[in-house]
């Protein structure tokens, strides 16, 4: 098959790395990929939003199969494009990428059909907000977040009524996530240990990937601003069997039937991030892709085929036999650019690469990179990610902690403590 992956982070370098072990894979194109991509992959100079031009070299180059990392072209609607045009793809279509895009819908949704979810309120002006905060429904830190894809960052967490009066004022007056904050959730602020629980589904049927736990805060010790992700475990290690089917049956399985009954079936990676907290769990979130970096830990960890799920999932014929994952523990550790996830510098010489790459055991998937002239410069906030699997999490962060060090570029920054379970907040 002629296989096409759309993105160049971390999470599209372990998809493309996993594809091209499948002997069902022939050829392998990534638009727009990174440094890291480029070596196993032919590069394609195409905007990941640029739905169009995919579609056109999908169909001028006979894709047989294209898989979309991120949010954004999924919620553009690339799906109903592609399938419009009889090309196979990877991912839910719009109607049904609606449950990440926009919040709000999500919140209603669940709601609608009792699925676990925070207190909230909807704002549609300032004023409004401004009432609901003052009328004691919520007590703080209370959540404020916009409605709409804001890359991760339209969601304030605020410990009085004056960050709150900030936040609306940031968010609905200022515009400062442009239409995204013309309406805000108003939230109530949960208490507990976070989890992202993936699902292949066809809409239909479902398949659990192997649970993982990413580590939000820039910082080690959970603080500092909130990231897409600075590293990530699998399993969790705070989910035991009857947690885990307490999830399948009071939040998957009734996502995904009522996305179908409400005629937005959802073909794809369905993705809950989860509070545990002590009245069980209760999604925050949902996300319509896979996790970065939750994918490059799980992607360590399948052994099975692949590019056999995907097209399983396409065809609405979900696998119907169990997905093999190894037993081992993953561990993935970003590397991010100083000042990240706030402004940071692009272009630097990233140093010992090759090295720490050739470690056996360790495996190095690439973020925001490009290669030039035979060297690697970073390109972005999360640059690189480092994996291993060993027999034990604490072997695993081990042999990745041992090497990471060998790794230079200028203002660099990475967490010293992922894997390293605590106690709950
Ligand atoms: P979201 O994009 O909605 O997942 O929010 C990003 C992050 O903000 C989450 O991963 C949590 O760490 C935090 N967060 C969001 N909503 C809540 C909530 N209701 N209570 C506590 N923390 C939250
Ligand atoms: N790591 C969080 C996300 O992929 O949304």
């Amino acid at each position: 098959m002629k296989i096409l992956v759309i993105g160049s982070g971390g999470r599209e370098h372990a998809l493309v790395w996993k594809i091209k072990q499948s002997p069902h894979c022939e050829q392998l194109y990534c638009a727009p990929g990174n440094g890291g991509i480029a070596q196993i992959a032919e590069i394609v100079p195409i905007e990941e939003t640029n739905i169009r031009a995919l579609a056109d070299f999908a169909e001028e180059k006979k894709i047989d199969l294209t898989v979309v990392g991120p949010e954004l072209p999924l919620a553009m609607g690339i799906v109903d494009e592609f399938e419009k045009r009889g090309l196979r793809i990877y991912g839910p279509n719009r109607k049904a990428a609606e449950i990440e895009k926009s919040k709000i819908f999500a919140k209603e949704f669940m709601s609608r059909h009792r699925i676990p979810t925070g207190r909230f309120r909807v704002a549609d002006s300032p004023e409004q907000a401004i009432k609901i905060l003052n009328s004691g429904e919520f007590e703080f830190p209370v959540v404020i977040k916009a409605d709409g894809l804001a890359a991760g960052k339209g969601v304030s967490i605020c410990a009085n009524i004056k960050r709150a009066e900030d936040a609306i004022g940031e968010m609905m007056v200022k515009k400062k996530f442009g239409p995204a904050g013309e309406r805000v959730l108003i939230e109530e602020f949960l208490r507990g240990r976070e989890l992202s629980f993936i699902v292949f589904t066809d809409g239909a049927r479902v398949q659990p990937l192997v649970t993982t736990m990413d580590h939000k805060a820039a910082y080690d010790g959970d603080r500092g601003p909130n990231t897409g992700g600075m590293g990530a475990i699998s399993p969790s290690p705070f989910v035991n069997e009857k947690l885990f089917n307490q999830i399948m049956e009071e939040i998957i399985f009734p996502t995904v039937t009522r996305l179908l009954e409400e005629g937005r079936r959802f073909k794809g990676t369905l993705y809950a991030g989860l509070m545990i907290t002590d009245d069980g769990p209760k999604v925050l979130e949902y996300n319509c892709r896979f996790g970065d970096p939750e994918t490059q830990a799980q992607m360590l960890r399948l052994e099975s085929d692949l590019v056999e799920i995907l097209v399983s999932v396409v065809d609405e014929d979900l696998l119907r036999e169990e997905i093999k994952w190894s037993n081992k523990p993953s561990g993935c550790v970003v590397i991010a650019s100083g000042g990240y996830p706030l402004k940071y510098e692009k272009g630097k010489l990233i140093a010992g690469l090759e090295e720490v790459a050739s470690v056996p055991g360790l495996v190095i998937f690439h973020a925001g990179t490009k290669f030039e002239n035979g060297n690697y410069y970073t390109n972005g906030g999360r640059v690189l990610n480092v994996c291993a699997s060993e027999p034990t999490l604490s072997a695993t962060m081990r042999k990745i902690y041992d090497h990471i060090q060998n790794i230079y570029f200028e203002g660099m920054f990475y967490r010293k403590d992922i894997g390293a379970v605590k106690e709950a907040k």
